[in-house]
Parts: C-alpha cells; structure tokens; sequence
C-alpha cells in the first residue's frame, strides 16, 4: 500500500515537474522572441495549437489577435501576416476575412472590411461596389446590386425570358416590342374588371386561389390591370408624358418594354391610388399575398431601388417560397434577383 502511495506522488511530480518546465521553457521562448510579461500570459491562456504557432513565428503584436480569431485558418496564417503588414490600418477582424476571400490584392479601405461581410456581398461586384463608395456597406450593396452605379435606361439589358416565373423587367431589364406570354388566360369578371385582365395560367390560378381565399376573410380582390401588351404600354405612357411630362412620368410609368405588367405576371389589384393602402383588402395583402406568391413590386420607402413611386396596389407573382422569403428578408425583387438568381 505504503508502496503505491509512493509511487503515485512520484508519478505526480514528474507531471507537475514537467508541465512547469514546460511552461517556464516556453516562458523564455517567448520573451527571446520578443513578448512582453503582458503578453505572455495572455499566451499562456491560449490552447496549445494555438501557442504552437505563435512560438514557430517571428514576433508581431498582431499574432495573437489573429490566431485567436474565430475565422482563422492555418493555411492562411502567412497571408494574414503579410496582409496585416502592408495595411497597419486594417483590423485584424477585416484581415482575416479578406485573406480568407482571397482579395489580398485589393487594397484596404474599412469600406473593403464592411462589404464582405454584408448577407448580399456578391464577389464579382466588388470592384463596382468600391467605385460606388459609401460608408454604409449595406446601402452600396443593396444600391449596386439594383444596378443603381448606372442611370436607369443605361447599360440596358434584354430580360431573360427564360427564367419564367422569376423573370425581372425593370429600367434596367427590358422587353422586346413582340414579346407576349404564350399561356396567357382571361380572368372572368369575379376576379377582374375593365379590360387588361389577362395573366400567364399560373399567376392567373394563384390570382384567384388569393381571391377565394380573400372572400372567405370578407375581403373583395379584383384585378384592375394585368397583362399589357408593349403597345398599349406604349400608350399608355406617352398619356402620362403629356399629361405631367417625362420626368414625372417616369417615377409612377413604365416605358414601353420596361414594363412587368408586359410580362403577364403583374396585377394592379382594386383601385389604382395611394388610398388603397388604408383598405382593409390592402392589409389582407400585406398578410397573405406572399402565401399565394405574390409581392409587393413596388414598396414604400425602396423608391429609388425599384426605381418606381410606392405602388401598394401593383403585386407581382413570382412564386410562393420566393414570395416569402422577399417578404421575410425585407428586400425588394431588384435585391432578390442579384444575390439568389443572377449571380448564383
Ligand atoms: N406602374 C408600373 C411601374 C408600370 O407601369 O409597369
Ligand atoms: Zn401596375
């Protein structure tokens, strides 16, 4: 017994002999190296894979932040190096990220650090988002993916009619003179009034599975204005620029082409004025339309994204997942478009 006893308290101090030789042996590597006392016990809170990379590298006040960082990755530790080197402005938080995007040729700005962090950060709009410049990383981002860093009209696209449903027209995405949905169908006059009430078959069957479900609320939904052909557009526009001239025209009117009610997808719903919003079948659709896999096209406060007037009757089909996760994120088909559809 008396044995055993006396070989274990040997055993434990040739452990505790041994860890305190360790310690002090990387005690004094350390300071060769160059930390101070401070920092050496900061170090020595550290785990050991950490503190095995800080004793095989060159001394730099920035070693421990970075190997610290909860994005660190040991393959990039000599590029956080070298970045943090040649931009002692940078954070180290922003070095991490930016080594671990592999953008160590861009040069940094906070603008830089704050971009690539952002939900919506798309890679190969980086360049444009730098030249846009801004403070607010968010706003650039959500300003140059709608393509805001050119004038609406400019550096126009033709819209990409194979994406169906979730096809975008906007002052950017345009329609071509001849282009008509091929599956349009007329909604009867339970679902619609005046003429223009014809919409591509799915966008019409969730139109009115939104109707009857409205009606069961009490609440009447008719569409006002649904497919346009590019010519009634057309007309319909040049009535507004000569009414209240172009430029005002062109905040609440789409040219001709530039239109989503050309795409069969889009309806104006009741009443075609800012009153609508103070309707109880406005309120029913800020709830529900996203069930159906409508949105809200044109929403208060996005003016210059969208680049229309608040619209709160004008809703557009784009399905019911897509409908929600709009609804949910809070952003505007414009944003939706670049970060889950074209770039991806
Ligand atoms: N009022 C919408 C923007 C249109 O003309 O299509
Ligand atoms: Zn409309």
């Amino acid at each position: 017994m008396k044995k055993i006893i006396i070989i274990v308290i040997i055993l434990l101090i040739i452990i505790i002999g041994g860890i305190v030789i360790y310690m002090t042996n990387n005690d004094n590597k350390l300071k060769k190296l160059g930390y101070n006392d401070k920092e050496i016990k900061e170090i020595s809170r550290l785990s050991s894979n950490e503190i095995d990379i800080i004793l095989n590298n060159d001394y730099t006040d920035k070693l421990i932040d970075i190997v610290t960082n909860g994005n660190y990755q040991d393959k990039n530790l000599k590029d956080y190096l070298a970045y943090a080197n040649n931009h002692k402005k940078a954070n180290i938080n922003d070095v991490i990220n930016i080594v671990n995007k592999g953008l160590t040729d861009y040069k940094y700005s906070p603008l830089l650090g704050d971009l690539i962090t952002q939900k919506y950060f798309i890679q190969e709009n980086l360049e444009r988002y730098l030249k846009y410049g801004g403070k607010n990383a968010e706003k650039v981002i959500s300003e140059v993916n709608s393509n805001l860093d050119y004038p609406y009209y400019e550096n126009v696209k033709e819209a990409d009619t194979s994406k169906d449903n979730l096809i975008i027209v906007n002052k950017y995405y345009n329609l071509t003179s001849d282009y008509e949905p091929s599956d349009l169908v007329t909604l009867t006059s339970t679902y619609s009034f005046g003429t223009n009430n014809k919409m591509r078959k799915e966008a019409a069957d969730a139109f009115m599975e939104m109707a009857d479900a409205a009606k069961l609320d009490n609440i009447i939904i008719r569409n006002a204005s649904a497919y346009r052909s590019y010519t009634y557009q057309e007309t319909l526009y040049n009535n507004y620029v000569q009414r209240d001239g172009k430029e005002s025209a062109d905040t609440y009117s789409a040219r001709a082409g530039y239109s989503e009610h050309q795409t069969g997808l889009a309806t104006d719903i009741n009443e075609v004025s800012e009153a609508f919003e103070n309707t109880d079948a406005f309120r029913w659709l800020n709830d529900n339309a996203d069930k159906y896999g409508f949105i809200l096209r044109y929403p208060k406060n996005k003016e210059n994204l969208t680049g229309y007037k608040y619209e709160p009757w004008h809703y557009r089909y784009v399905g019911k997942d897509i409908a929600k996760t709009i609804k949910d994120e809070n952003i505007t088909y414009e944003e939706y478009y670049a970060y889950y559809i074209d770039h991806k």
